[in-house]
């Protein structure tokens, strides 16, 4: 397993881009929930954040892509409005293991092709 991040450095109602290996990951913690997915839209295959570290829309309620503005739902990934309406994010499998985001080599291994 690979330590990514403590999910203490993600605030409550926050997102927090993550690199390893220059792979593109972020997480985002809602009600003490944590959920990671590859940055990466599906609409065009770019990167999310409007700025470091910023995933989510002005009330963070949703993820959004700063390129088209496509909202996701942070539980689940789907697309609710935008040109990728009806696709997913792709999340990443992880455990939390001593307060660590801990994920397998394997996950990380898989390409993230548009979906
Ligand atoms: S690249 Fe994300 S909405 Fe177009």
């Amino acid at each position: 397993m690979i330590s990514l991040i403590s999910a203490d450095e993600i605030e409550e109602g926050t997102s927090k881009g993550i690199e390893l290996n220059n792979l593109y990951m972020f997480a985002v913690k809602k009600d003490a929930e944590l959920f990671l997915y590859w940055n990466r839209c599906p609409h065009l295959g770019t990167p999310l954040e409007w700025e470091e570290d910023r995933f989510l829309d002005s009330d963070g309620a949703l993820i959004i892509c700063s390129t088209h503005g496509a909202l996701f739902e942070i539980e689940g990934g789907r697309c609710l409005a935008g040109p990728c309406k009806g696709k997913h994010l792709r999340a990443i499998p992880f455990i939390l293991d001593n307060g660590m985001v801990m994920v397998e080599e394997s996950a990380l291994r898989v390409s993230t092709p548009l979906q």
